[in-house]
């Protein structure tokens, strides 16, 4: 089963990293591409979806039939899948949303100095914010060079989600800003299944298969 069979079906999706502004021209960010989240949209419509795909800044083109929704920061990105989550029926976070941002940006561009501090200070962690008051079927990913399953499946408890991927990053063809990825996927019943690594429009497939098996 395959073809459209999502059709009727609402995602929410998020990809790529976010830019947290040092000064009016530098900022903190990561080495996400946006290519998983991106396959899985793509993949969600060529499956019948409607797909809402809120995007933190990459180099890719949009993904035909896709409503794109460009942020850039962490904070813009949690106002953005707020504002639209009541309208999914499922939601991927796939984005690799920054996990600090400097307290203050700013007002012009920092003059060198011998040494430079920049003090950072968390931002808002949405997954666990859509967990506490879940609607939709909730997929999070999990990015992780060590202890892969034991940190996925404490992310999967812990932040009240019904999937969580887990991709091994410590490698550089898999993962990060790679054409490929290989994951784990976890649920709180089902048993592990392993996905080889294969490129990233593929194992979207493959993932979009197991969410259909458990919504
Ligand atoms: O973009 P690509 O180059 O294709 O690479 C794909 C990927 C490696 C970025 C992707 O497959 C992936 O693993 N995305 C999640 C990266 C990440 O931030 O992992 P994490 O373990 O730090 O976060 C766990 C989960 O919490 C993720 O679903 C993340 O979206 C979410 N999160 C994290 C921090 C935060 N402030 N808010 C969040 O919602």
């Amino acid at each position: 089963k395959k073809k459209g069979d999502f059709s009727g079906r609402k995602f929410l999706i998020t990809a790529g990293p976010t830019r947290e502004a040092i000064d009016p021209v530098r900022y903190l960010t990561n080495r996400s591409s946006g290519r998983m989240g991106y396959a899985l949209a793509a993949a969600a419509v060529a499956r019948g979806a409607e797909v809402l795909l809120i995007s933190g800044p990459v180099a890719l083109e949009r993904p035909r039939g896709v409503e794109v929704y460009p942020v850039q920061s962490a904070e813009e990105m949690y106002q953005s899948v707020m504002s639209l989550k009541d309208k999914a029926d499922i939601i991927i976070m796939c984005a690799a949303v920054a996990d600090y941002t400097p307290v203050t940006c700013a007002e012009h561009k920092m003059k060198k100095q011998e040494r430079l501090r920049i003090d950072l200070t968390r931002t808002k962690d949405i997954l666990a914010e859509l967990g506490k008051d879940k609607q939709a079927f909730l997929a999070g990913f999990a990015a992780e060079t060590q202890n892969l399953e034991g940190y996925a499946k404490d992310k999967l408890s812990r932040k009240n989600l019904d999937m969580i991927i887990a991709n091994d990053v410590s490698g550089p063809e898999t993962g990060f800003d790679s054409e490929y990825n290989a994951v784990s996927i976890y649920t709180e019943k089902g048993a592990a299944v392993h996905l080889e690594k294969d490129t990233k429009r593929n194992l979207a497939d493959r993932i979009l298969t197991e969410i259909a098996k458990n919504i």
